[in-house]
């Protein structure tokens, strides 16, 4: 009996990895749109699938994002601007795009655009904190993808959404976690409701990785503004060691997880893309596919703990 199962499961992941590694011939006629392509991810998945051969469509947020991307890339990469918390600014994106893609449709639609701050003790955030992160994590995401959907409709194209191990598991307060795990639900239907259209969606979960969005300097700033901003009340109640030790304990963490190897997860994204079956979740990093993934399984009193002897605790505390 236990042979069948270990036969079967080996043929299981023959099969399996097989088929993962079979990838698309050509990607001369392929056009895919990227977002947030200043920085970080979005910028070095542009230039990479440049060499490749893709019909590059390469959004940026600032001008001067755009203008050192074209400086550094193919004449073939063509750049635009887009805001994706501004309605007007899509709907100006997509039909530039449409315009470059004409009757071949938009193939590939990377939605890597995101922030951050402030992340923090959930205490201390004001509604408007979640709201500036969800407008650009997930209201964004959702609305680039739905205005993009009759161009990857006409392409039997791929949405590659980017979402984040903390849309696994929520390691901290403020707008980012609660941002990452709406996109793994909006993802889920959306690959569920295109499967009928041949689209197909992937989520890329990264975990810490050296960008911007994990620049130690701004996450500490805007977490004084929130500390500088508290009720006296609320403050006592912390105590006055409580701000240096949670950025002590932050610093220490990131310093340790953060990789500065960011083709680990462009290297995903380039898979959801060439690949002739992309995968529906990828795990970008080490400790992503051993810690958090794992960490995101286990009963939710075992992570609460470990989370609660590891962080600074609030003066004022009843246990
Ligand atoms: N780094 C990590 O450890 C990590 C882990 C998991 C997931 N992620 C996710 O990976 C994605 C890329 O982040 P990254 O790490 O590469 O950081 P990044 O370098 O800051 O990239 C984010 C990009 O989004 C752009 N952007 C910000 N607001 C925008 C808006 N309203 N409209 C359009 N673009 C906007 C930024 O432009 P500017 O540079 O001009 O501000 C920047 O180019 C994000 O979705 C992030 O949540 C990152």
């Amino acid at each position: 009996m236990w042979l069948y199962v270990l036969l079967v499961s080996c043929l299981w992941a023959a099969v399996w990895y097989l088929r993962d590694r079979q990838m698309l011939s050509s990607f001369k006629d392929k056009y895919v749109f990227i977002t947030g392509c200043d920085t970080g991810f979005g910028n070095m998945l542009a230039k990479r699938l440049d060499k490749k051969g893709f019909h590059v469509l390469a959004g940026c947020l600032t001008l001067k994002g755009a203008d050192s991307l074209q400086r550094a890339t193919s004449p073939n990469l063509r750049t635009t601007l887009i805001d994706v918390t501004n309605s007007e600014s899509i709907r100006k994106a997509v039909e530039w795009v449409r315009t470059e893609v004409g009757e071949k449709g938009l193939f590939g639609l990377v939605n890597n655009a995101g922030v951050a701050n402030p992340i923090g003790p959930t205490e201390w955030m004001r509604i408007d904190d979640y709201r500036k992160v969800m407008a650009v994590n997930t209201f964004g995401v959702i609305e680039v993808s739905l205005a993009f959907l009759p161009l990857l409709k006409q392409a039997r194209g791929r949405v590659v959404n980017i979402s984040s191990v903390l849309g696994r598991l929520s390691g901290n307060g403020g707008g980012y976690c609660v941002s990452k795990y709406t996109i793994e639900a909006f993802s889920d239907s959306l690959r569920r409701d295109m499967y009928h259209f041949g689209v197909k969606v992937s989520i890329v979960e990264p975990g810490f990785f050296k960008t911007a969005v994990t620049n130690l300097e701004s996450i500490e700033a805007s977490l004084r503004q929130l500390w500088d901003h508290m009720t006296p009340e609320t403050r006592r109640s912390y105590g006055e060691d409580f701000f240096p030790n949670y950025v002590k304990v932050q610093n220490f963490i990131m310093n340790i997880i953060c990789d500065p190897d960011l083709s680990k997860v462009t290297n995903c994204m380039e898979h959801a893309l060439q690949a002739k079956h992309p995968r529906t979740r990828y795990s970008a990093g080490w400790d992503a596919k051993f810690l958090w993934l794992p960490a995101s399984y286990l009963p939710a009193f075992i992570v609460d703990i470990a989370l609660a002897t590891i962080l600074p605790k609030p003066a004022h505390r009843v246990r």
